[in-house]
């Protein structure tokens, strides 16, 4: 059936048993773009049958062959952009040039994995006994590091390539095995980007996508007792999976409230350029994304009215068009950000702009004097909506940031170094940043957040080492 792409198992491209498929709305047009196979039960436990078998032979090869891999699979995938790409922006709407971009990082985030695992990876520690009480020096410990077994990655739409990779490669080059499970929507372009690791040449079972409903598959993926990790990126499926997950390590990224903490003396035009990138990129659909304005209140005009200017400038359309403003992912996400909105109307926020929609297209709206009582003061919209909280002490700011169920990273704006570090110190999130709006990137930072944000951390060398396990073997002298 050329109409439903084949999903990938065993180095091959095939149609599930199931007869079925699941069909990829475009968020723009409203209408079908693509279907993919909807696997059976049945089809992930023969996938994470080849994985286990693929991943005892992957673990024997010689890690430089397995940097020499990743690095042939980075170049193929940005030979693959424009399609990749394409695929993006029909998929999840993503600006066309921001589609490019995530391919172009995704396989600078591979090449970066084989560089990073062959010197980390190539290391361990030799201890010896003497220097614990009651030994002599008759015991040597050799220290390695192996891989944990078959890893389960489940990225989420927004970053159907980036988010993949930057779990498949940590996974590979740690000679672990890999079972992709995409969301729907960017499950075409999860697709090609694995075809580009089909292309290098990786051994088969090694790498598998496994395609369908959450509803089907998704229990069963994260509770089979082939995976030996899960690294997921998402909602609140995450918190659901690690109730229900087996003795795994699990690294999750769950989203966030980032914060914008405001103080008197800062930047006013830095503050509102990187509130709208914080904000507005993507239409707000990243967990990174600014989700919280907190403002010193004898700056808040100034800046409410820097930032009215330029999101007056903002382009809204389609994602074909490179506009800044692009439809969300869905309707059921257009229907919860525009609830979000009439519960901040109701409870008598100031509207910035009028509200406007068509369709699952949200014109971007800033949301002065918000309140504690509005739902948008915590929720995350995922949309390009943005609260400001007017406040008179440092202290509120903090402790409204603190208050959130979220930790993942939060931003201060002041010239005031000092003050920085006392407000970031105070600040209960992952990652604070100072002058700039929140974000995942470079890819090598650590990235991780706390409470309902996530659990572990990622970057390239924490998912290598956190997809790694320690192995001692001890030789004892006579
Ligand atoms: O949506 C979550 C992503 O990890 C955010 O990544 O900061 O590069 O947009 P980003």
């Amino acid at each position: 059936d050329g109409d439903v792409f084949k999903y990938y198992a065993d180095g091959e491209w095939k149609k599930s048993g199931s007869g079925k498929s699941v069909a990829i709305i475009n968020p723009t047009t409203r209408k079908t773009q693509y279907k993919v196979q909807a696997c059976s039960q049945e089809e992930v436990n023969k996938v994470m049958e080849s994985a286990k078998v693929a991943q005892k032979l992957w673990a024997r090869t010689p890690l430089w062959k397995r940097a020499e891999l990743l690095h042939k699979a980075a170049g193929v995938l940005k030979e693959h952009k424009a399609p990749i790409a394409e695929c993006l922006v029909k998929e999840i709407a993503k600006p066309a040039k921001d589609a490019v971009s995530e391919v172009v990082r995704s396989g600078d985030l591979v090449s970066y994995c084989a560089e990073e695992g062959v010197r980390l990876l190539g290391q361990g520690a030799f201890l010896t006994s003497d220097s614990f009480p009651g030994n002599e020096r008759t015991k040597y410990c050799l220290v390695s590091k192996i891989p944990l077994g078959v890893v389960l990655a489940i990225p989420p739409f927004n970053y159907p390539v980036n988010l993949a990779v930057s779990k498949i490669g940590p996974a590979l080059i740690a000679g672990n095995s890999i079972v992709l499970k995409p969301p729907t929507q960017g499950a075409v372009a999860a697709l090609h980007m694995v075809h580009c690791f089909h292309l290098a040449g990786f051994p088969k079972g090694l790498i598998s996508c496994v395609t369908g409903k959450g509803s089907e598959i998704g229990d069963f993926l994260t509770m089979h007792p082939g995976v030996n990790c899960i690294s997921f990126t998402g909602g609140d499926t995450g918190i659901a999976i690690s109730k229900k997950a087996g003795m795994v390590p699990l690294q999750m990224e769950l989203g966030g409230k980032d914060a914008c903490i405001v103080l008197e003396d800062a930047d006013l035009d830095l503050v509102a350029a990187n509130i709208i990138k914080g904000g507005f990129s993507y239409s707000g659909q990243r967990c990174t994304a600014i989700k919280v304005v907190l403002v010193m209140e004898s700056v808040a005009d100034d800046l409410v009215e820097k930032v009215k200017a330029k999101v007056a400038k903002l382009k809204v359309g389609p994602p074909e068009d490179d506009c800044d403003i692009t439809p969300v992912v869905s309707e059921s996400s257009a229907n919860f950000i525009e609830g979000l909105v009439k519960d901040a109307k109701e409870k008598g926020a100031t509207f910035c702009q009028e509200y406007k929609r068509e369709g699952n297209l949200i014109w971007p709206l800033l949301l002065d004097h918000v309140r504690p009582d509005m739902r948008i003061a915590w929720e995350e919209p995922f949309g390009p909506v943005l609260p400001v909280i007017r406040i008179t002490s440092v202290e509120e700011g903090i402790h409204h940031c603190n208050a959130s169920n979220f930790g993942l990273q939060g931003c201060v704006f002041t010239k005031d170094i000092n003050k920085a570090m006392l407000i970031s110190d105070a600040m209960e999130t992952g990652t604070v940043q100072i002058n700039s709006a929140p974000a995942r990137g470079p890819d090598h930072f650590p990235f991780q957040g706390i409470k309902d944000s996530g659990i572990g951390s990622q970057g390239i060398t924490n998912s290598i080492n956190m997809m790694v396990k320690v192995k001692s073997t001890v030789i004892n002298l006579p």
